[in-house]
């Protein structure tokens, strides 16, 4: 932390928010794989002030990642391919949790695997490390087994929800992918497996092209796509599972502003996270929580608890 790092203003607004059993200061954390493991951003925000700190994906072993480029920009959101690339588990353990511990942010760990076992085995790897919950992501779109195949599939998220559960008592939250037909049915699937609380969404399934040179922008044609223009979708996925499931919900998805996550939780998420956000703007989460606060004080809310879920319709 420097002089420069910000932290959300004064007020007399209650901000903490309970995801599933994590006790977060305010409602706001930051989207997996947008925020490293937040050392990265320390000179620009308080990363203890965060409701929370979410990790990048992290598997068992080193993870390479796909071919370049895999990053392309479109119209108000961006695609990528990136494919989970992380040093692995023990480099998590060593190198970032000690550090993320010392100042005081609360961590949510995102899960990633190749196989069922793999979930199961990064979850062991950590039991003993500070972690405060996990994020299983079952629904990364750029690797080619596990991720979002598994998140796809009933029974496959019945399966792993299950195995992860077994494994921790720690809060489990279960990242779900918009790339479904019915995404309360995933919903359902996941909290009936023993998940605490549910994030979405994970970027949608993308491609941009090159019309020039008649290429693919992305080496692996495909990749996910995020930003703000994924935003009315995200909603509308939060609102359908708030409907569908009793667990709390970790609403993302082109989340900008205050009033963006003002619009997430009266749809029915207990928190959010930025994601694309940080990359144009590294003090975006404080500038999210500063305007929620804004929101609450214009409207006499004394405690952000009673947006969730206030949407009228
Ligand atoms: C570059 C990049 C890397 C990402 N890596 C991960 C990841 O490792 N694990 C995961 O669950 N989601 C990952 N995501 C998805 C985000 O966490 C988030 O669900 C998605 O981007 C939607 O939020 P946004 O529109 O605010 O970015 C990644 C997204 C981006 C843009």
């Amino acid at each position: 932390m420097t002089a420069l790092s910000r932290t959300p203003r004064e007020t007399s607004v209650n901000l903490a928010v309970n995801l599933g059993g994590l006790s977060m200061k305010n409602p706001v954390t930051v989207a997996s794989g947008t925020f490293a493991a937040g050392r990265e951003y320390h000179d620009f925000v308080d990363v203890a002030s965060l409701g929370a700190v979410t990790t990048k994906g992290v598997s068992l072993n080193g993870w390479e990642g796909n071919a370049s480029p895999r990053i392309a920009e479109t119209p108000s959101g961006m695609l990528n391919s990136i494919g989970l690339q992380n040093p692995g588990v023990a480099h998590l353990k060593e190198h970032e949790l000690p550090w993320l511990a010392e100042v005081g942010a609360t961590t949510i760990v995102n899960v990633s695997g190749h196989s069922f076992d793999e979930y199961v085995r990064v979850i062991e790897a950590l039991e003993e490390a500070p972690v405060d919950a996990y994020e299983i992501n079952i629904s990364c779109p750029n690797v080619d087994a596990g991720g979002m195949t598994m998140g796809c599939h009933v029974p496959s998220v019945e399966k792993v929800v299950g195995m992860c559960r077994e494994a921790t008592k720690r809060p489990l939250i279960v990242k779900l992918t918009p790339n479904v037909t019915d995404i309360t049915e995933i919903a359902r699937a996941a909290e009936a497996a023993g998940a605490d609380a549910l994030s979405l969404i994970n970027t949608l399934l993308g491609m941009a092209i090159d019309a020039k040179r008649r290429k693919p922008q992305l080496a692996r044609v495909v990749g996910g796509f995020s930003g703000p223009a994924v935003k009315p979708v995200a909603l509308r996925m939060v609102w359908q599972c708030h409907q569908a499931v009793k667990v709390p919900l970790l609403g993302m998805g082109g989340i900008s502003t205050g009033i963006d996550a003002v619009e997430f939780m009266l749809a029915g998420a207990t928190s959010v996270a930025v994601g694309t956000a940080n990359f144009a703007n590294p003090r975006a989460t404080v500038d999210v929580i500063d305007g929620i606060i804004d929101y609450c004080e214009e409207q006499g809310v004394k405690d952000v608890n009673e947006l969730i879920g206030a949407l009228e319709c």
